[in-house]
């Protein structure tokens, strides 16, 4: 009888689940200035941001339906849906959390590692820069952490593809290179936006991320 109210108790919780919400900056929207401006802050976490947080919800309820009903065949056609605002959703949250107003530095494992993959901190820039800068169309480059190999690999993702969900690699540190996050400012030259971007990464996020991949 216990065990049936606990089984009951947890399922009520599981679906009673609070709908997505959009994150906090942890800093303020002119913070990144001049690197990346407070218009560009505002209506990239404001809008765009929250634009995936309430397609994601939508599609999360249609999805809540339509396998409440057995209805699997409308439940695969969420997919695309579920995917892009599911991914926009998870790359944004990391991505704010990935900049800093203040300077940091790699730890010195993720330093160590850096140097074994790309010969060094540069190396690890020109490399994310290049494959960042490459992506044709909307997307994000990243620098992850492969399981398998146990090794910092570099990768790029269309769309909102989220990275470890497509690629397996977990995501250390993401560049958006959508125009959305740069038009603004740095108007067709994403190379200029990329380049820069470096001044304001938080290291010390990328670091602890390092940390909690290998201990997965
Ligand atoms: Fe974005």
């Amino acid at each position: 009888m216990f065990a049936l109210r606990r089984i009951t108790t947890n399922a009520v919780k599981s679906n009673s689940r609070a709908a997505h919400s959009l994150p906090e900056l942890p800093y303020a929207y002119e913070a990144l200035e001049p690197i990346i401006s407070r218009d560009i802050m505002t209506l990239h976490h404001t809008k765009h941001h929250q634009t995936y947080i309430t397609n994601l919800n939508a599609a999360e309820e249609k999805l809540k339906a339509a396998l409440s009903k057995g209805d699997v065949s409308t439940a695969i056609s969420l997919e695309p849906a579920l995917r892009f605002n599911g991914g926009g959703h998870l790359n944004h949250s990391i991505f704010w959390k990935n900049l800093t107003p203040e300077s940091t530095e790699p730890s010195e494992a993720l330093k160590k590692a850096i140097e074994c993959s790309f010969g060094g901190v540069q190396g690890l820039k020109d490399q994310l820069s290049a494959s960042s800068i490459g992506v044709q169309g909307s997307g994000w480059g990243w620098l992850g952490y492969c399981p398998k190999s146990s090794s910092l690999k570099i990768a790029t993702c269309a769309n909102q593809d989220p990275l470890q969900a497509t690629t397996g690699l977990i995501p250390l540190l993401g560049i958006d290179v959508w125009e959305h996050a740069y038009y603004l400012q740095y108007k067709n030259v994403r190379a200029d936006y990329v380049k820069a971007i470096f001044e304001v990464v938080n290291w010390k996020d990328v670091s602890e991320r390092f940390d909690k991949a290998k201990s997965c």
